[in-house]
Formats: C-alpha cells, sequence, structure tokens
C-alpha cells in the first residue's frame, strides 16, 4: 500500500501536487467563476458574514494561519485564528454574522469538534476543510468542503497541509466573488496562479531532494533548529518547526521573523541552524529586504543559514550556506512550494536518525481525546 515507497510519509509528500490539483477540481470554471453548490449555507447568509474564525489543532492551526492572510486580503473582512482548545474555553464573542471555519484532516480531533459544537450552539455557522469523508467534524458541521487529498496515515501531516490551504483559498475567492470584494480579473488571475502550483511542487520534488537529504545527513545531529518567516512565511516556519520536532525529536522553534530581535536572537550561538523562508523578491520587496537583514544579523553570529526561496534569488546566494529552492510564486501562494523542502527535511533527519518516520513515539494520527 506504500506503493513503493519505503514510509508513508514518503508517499503522501510525493502525493502534495496531486492533494493540490484533485482540492481544486470542480470547483471553478474556465471563466474564473467559483462554483461551491457543495457549501449549503445559504448565499445571503454568507453575504451577511462579518467575521470568520478559523479554528484547528497543530499543522491544521497553521493552514489557518495561512487562511487568514489570503481571505482578509480578498474578502476584506476581519479573520481571527485560534486554537481550537483555546477558543472554545475562552467565551469567544460569536453571532450569526461570525462564520467559524474548523480545518481537520482526520474530522476526529475532539479539540475542534468540541469548539465546533460551541460554536453552533452560540448560533454561528460552522464550515468545515475536512480530508475525511463522513467524519464527525464534517457531519456536524452546517457546511464541508473536503480536501481532496486522499487517505494520510503517517502521523506527520504532509499532504493534507497543503489541501487545507488549497480549499481555504477557493473557499476565501468564492467569498470574494460572493460579496464582490474583488474583481472578477484578480480572481481569475489568481485561480490560475493556484492551478500552475501542482507543477511547482513537482519541480521541488524533482529537483531539490538530493540537496536535502545532503543537508538532513550534515545536520542530523544538530541539537535545536530556529525557523524563521515572515507573512505567509510565519506560518510555514511554524509547520516546518513542528514536522522536525515531532519525527525527529529535535527541539525546534518556529516563529515570526520580525521577533528577532525581541528576544530569540539570544539563542543564536556559533553553528546553530537557522531556517529562514525567504518572501519572493518582487512585488513585496519590502519583506524580502526585511527577512534578509534577519538573515544578516544571524549570519554574523555565526549561525548556519538554511534558506528556503525562490530560484536564483542573488541575495540568498550571498549569505545563506544552504538553500532549498523553488520556482517563482505569487507571495500568497508560496506557502503551497514552501513546505515542501521543510517536510522532505525533517523525514531525512528523522530517517538519518533512524526513527519510524511514520509513527513517532507518544503520538497518534488524530487525537480523540480533549
Ligand atoms: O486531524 P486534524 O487535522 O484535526 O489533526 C490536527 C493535529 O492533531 C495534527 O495536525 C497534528 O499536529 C499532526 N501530527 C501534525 O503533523
Amino acid at each position: 500500500e506504500k506503493g513503493g515507497w519505503d514510509s508513508f510519509m514518503d508517499k503522501e509528500i510525493h502525493e502534495d501536487p496531486a492533494a493540490v490539483q484533485r482540492t481544486l477540481i470542480g470547483r471553478m470554471d474556465d471563466d474564473g467563476h467559483i462554483n461551491l453548490d457543495e457549501v449549503r449555507i445559504d448565499e445571503h447568509e454568507l453575504k451577511s458574514i462579518d467575521k470568520i474564525i478559523v479554528i484547528g489543532c497543530g499543522t491544521a492551526s497553521y493552514a489557518g494561519m495561512v487562511a487568514k492572510y489570503a481571505i482578509e486580503h480578498w474578502v476584506r473582512i476581519p479573520v481571527e485564528i485560534e486554537l481550537a482548545h483555546e477558543f472554545r474555553y475562552r467565551d469567544p464573542i460569536l453571532t450569526p454574522r461570525t462564520l467559524v471555519v474548523a480545518i481537520s484532516q482526520s474530522g476526529e480531533t475532539m479539540d475542534t469538534l468540541m469548539a465546533l459544537r460551541h460554536a453552533r450552539e452560540q448560533g454561528s455557522k460552522v464550515l468545515a476543510i475536512c480530508n475525511t469523508q463522513g467524519a464527525s467534524i464534517a457531519r456536524e458541521a452546517d457546511a464541508v468542503l473536503y480536501t481532496q487529498a486522499g487517505p494520510e496515515v503517517a502521523v506527520a501531516s504532509t499532504k493534507a497541509f497543503v489541501a487545507q490551504i488549497t480549499a481555504a483559498y477557493v473557499l476565501g475567492l468564492y467569498l470574494a466573488q460572493l460579496k464582490g470584494a474583488v474583481y472578477r480579473d484578480e480572481i481569475h488571475s489568481t485561480l490560475a496562479s493556484l492551478k500552475d502550483m501542482p507543477a511547482k511542487i513537482q519541480w521541488v520534488l524533482d529537483t531539490q531532494a538530493a540537496a536535502i537529504e545532503q543537508a538532513a545527513r550534515e545536520l542530523a545531529d544538530s541539537k535545536s533548529f530556529l525557523f524563521l518567516g515572515r507573512h505567509v512565511g510565519y506560518p510555514v516556519a511554524m509547520e516546518g518547526a513542528l514536522k522536525l520536532k515531532e519525527i525527529a525529536y529535535t527541539f525546534t522553534e518556529g516563529f515570526a521573523a520580525g521577533e528577532l530581535k525581541h528576544g530569540p536572537i539570544a539563542l543564536v550561538e556559533p553553528g546553530e541552524p537557522v531556517v529562514f523562508i525567504v518572501p519572493p523578491k518582487r512585488g513585496r520587496d519590502v519583506l524580502h529586504a526585511k527577512v534578509i537583514s534577519g538573515i544578516e544579523e544571524v549570519k554574523a553570529r555565526g549561525a548556519t543559514i538554511i534558506a528556503v526561496a525562490e530560484e536564483n534569488d542573488p541575495d540568498v546566494k550571498r549569505y545563506a550556506d544552504i538553500v532549498f529552492w523553488r520556482p517563482a510564486c505569487p507571495t500568497l501562494m508560496s506557502p503551497l512550494v514552501d513546505v515542501v523542502p521543510l517536510q522532505l527535511f525533517a523525514m531525512d533527519v528523522a530517517k538519518q536518525k533512524g526513527y519510524d518516520v511514520d509513527k513517532p513515539r507518544n503520538l497518534a494520527k488524530s487525537v480523540t481525546v480533549e
């Protein structure tokens, strides 16, 4: 059932392109019109939504963080992201005009299920982004947008993450279309960029695997790793850190690159591996320059710099010790490619250390207790 791969995780990472592609199928036509008849919430009710709260745990919560950047940008309504277990127990402000989006691969995570129930009791609508047909979260939500990643077996979530981001983007563009918030042309071109992503992910898998494996060999014995990113690179940094700690049992911390000088830079000593998610240079030059200056700061303190960056980025070539390249793409699409080398890297480090990458210690695939 591993289809020739030596682990489910390996197989599932290689299904990232298909997971994105399948999650798009049937949800848009060639004129850039999104059709989500499957979302059974009345259009008028959706139009009246004035706040979105995305909830989830672990990897799903990082997909939710990415969703916040995109949906706020397109729909221009406030989007909050919260860990489901925190949301449930702090008496959040919920009204019939709040849309709660519950993200869950398994659809059985008890923390997320309890949060969903709470939101519905308070009169809010809940839309689930779920990978498992007929799971509890899918059944109890008012509407479901299925990610079509196919069954995910490895405990570390990989293809479900890219599928969750894709589904959240489809939802965001659909709401933008409903609200007339974004011009049709922008929706059209954004969908076109989204459709290009599977091929770009494939490029990373085809061309970067050897460099990633080499880096894993060199760094497998490191005691800790820091992961930094800005904007949508921030959740990618969090997810990269989670992958590595879950399966390689290495101490990792992910944080927003802007926080460096507010504390974490104190941790940097010679040889400390620091992974940077570098945004594209075009378009949002400011973001790029800020991340590069973060790289310079930790480089000056002797850190080993590992960068995930756009092909041929000259600044990255100058400073980074190790680079995992990705093809050019719009900033909002970049998490879909940037996370892929980090998934492979975590797996390769864990293999180097001789661990079972599919079944890490102390963890279950779905956490069905609160
Ligand atoms: O099935 P869910 O998406 O609700 O699971 C949420 C988390 O338990 C899950 O993402 C967990 O963090 C994974 N082990 C991450 O790889």
